[in-house]
């Protein structure tokens, strides 16, 4: 029995048919055991969710709870099957089983990492190149919650999750957390010692980029030239195009102004700014400082990727979801529209203090024209 107990100690929860054996086990280790009823274990299961902490107590408050939630038995039926599965137990008809190794059991957690930014930079690349690496879990589509759904609060956002097993790290991908002013302070309110990626690249690139997406959703949008320029008349009558800085597709690429928000909150070495460039020409370079930065083992490596002369791109040889050769999607690697090199070089000027600006907090030259 001590050894037992002294087992039973290393988990964090156990839940037993009822017979007599394991009621003595309850006994032996109260705050680490449950008993449940054969004939109504599945909703004693879901009332664990709610109940947990108390019931975790002692042997007494544990037979209060007990005996007050069995009156809930038969209503919470078809959900607490799954809710065990993600306590990692697995229902056999009759009690449910603890998993042997306690490593296997899934569960869903607040992330460990999170890609914040930026828009049309290749963040989709940065994760989905992630996913290769077996001890990272990641949410499918952008969550949004540091930006959209802050108001439905951290279980929700779990639960928007992954199952991760013990070790792995679980992640989500959102690029406009970057330009949302209060999402530094919500992120830290989650977790300080959360890991931020932070993909950047050209502005000027970007920008098309930004504008190439928006004008494959509508194509009556006037040209890229007349949206990033406006006409303006200095004194003499001439008309000078001066860089709408408030066209938000030039405005994201004011990269320096996101960065001190995230850094009033955020030590440097909490965040990792990844060159986009460099993501395309060199993707295992760049994957390899990802893996560095968030602790992993370096797995993901050249042997992932190929070049896809067609596309333009490196793209994967396989991934968990794909066994054989795939690009990203089509929405990512569009051919940009041809734009006026007058513009490009108005944008160009307009950029260079922000990025010197950049470069500086930083602390990286990313050699932008
Ligand atoms: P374009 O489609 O304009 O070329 P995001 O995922 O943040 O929206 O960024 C999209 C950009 O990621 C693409 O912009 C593309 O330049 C870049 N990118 C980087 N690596 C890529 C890859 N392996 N395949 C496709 N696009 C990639």
């Amino acid at each position: 029995m001590t050894k037992m107990r002294a087992q039973l100690q290393n988990f964090p929860l156990f839940i037993f048919g009822a017979n007599q054996r394991n009621v003595k086990l309850l006994r032996a280790a109260p705050r680490y055991c449950f008993r449940i009823s054969s004939r109504s274990p599945l909703s004693f299961v879901f009332e664990l969710r709610t109940r947990l902490r108390s019931a975790f107590t002692d042997a007494d408050q544990f037979s209060f709870n007990y005996f007050s939630l069995k009156h809930h038995v038969s209503n919470y039926k078809s959900v607490s099957r799954r809710f065990a599965a993600l306590l990692g137990y697995s229902f056999n008809g009759h009690t449910y089983m603890r998993l042997h190794k306690p490593n296997l059991v899934p569960t869903k957690k607040l992330p460990d990492a999170l890609i914040i930014g930026v828009k049309k930079c290749g963040t989709r690349a940065l994760l989905e190149f992630l996913r290769l690496h077996p001890d990272v879990r990641a949410a499918g589509s952008e969550v949004h919650f540091f930006d959209k759904f802050y108001h439905k609060g951290f279980e929700w956002y779990r639960d928007k999750m992954p199952p991760t097993l013990e070790g792995q790290i679980t992640m989500e991908k959102t690029p406009s957390y970057w330009v949302t002013r209060s999402a530094p302070r919500r992120v830290y309110a989650m977790n300080p010692s959360v890991k931020l990626l932070v993909v950047v690249r050209d502005p000027v690139t970007r920008a098309i980029s930004d504008y190439t997406q928006s004008a494959s959703k509508r194509p009556s949008l006037p040209r890229f030239e007349d949206l990033a320029l406006v006409n303006s008349t200095v004194n003499w009558g001439g008309v000078w195009s001066i860089v709408d800085s408030s066209w938000p597709p030039v405005r994201l690429g004011i990269y320096a102004r996101p960065l001190r928000r995230w850094l009033r909150r955020f030590p440097r070495s909490r965040l990792l700014l990844i060159s986009g460039e460099r993501l395309v020409v060199d993707p295992a370079f760049e994957m390899a400082r990802v893996q560095d930065f968030l602790g992993l083992k370096l797995v993901i490596t050249e042997k992932h990727f190929y070049f896809n002369s067609t596309k333009g791109f490196p793209c994967l040889l396989k991934s968990e979801s794909r066994p054989t050769p795939h690009c990203l999607g089509k929405t990512k690697g569009r051919n940009h529209p041809y734009i006026d090199p007058v513009a490009i070089e108005r944008l160009r000027e307009f950029y260079r203090p922000y990025n010197e600006k950049f470069y500086e907090l930083s602390g990286t030259n990313f050699e932008w024209p």
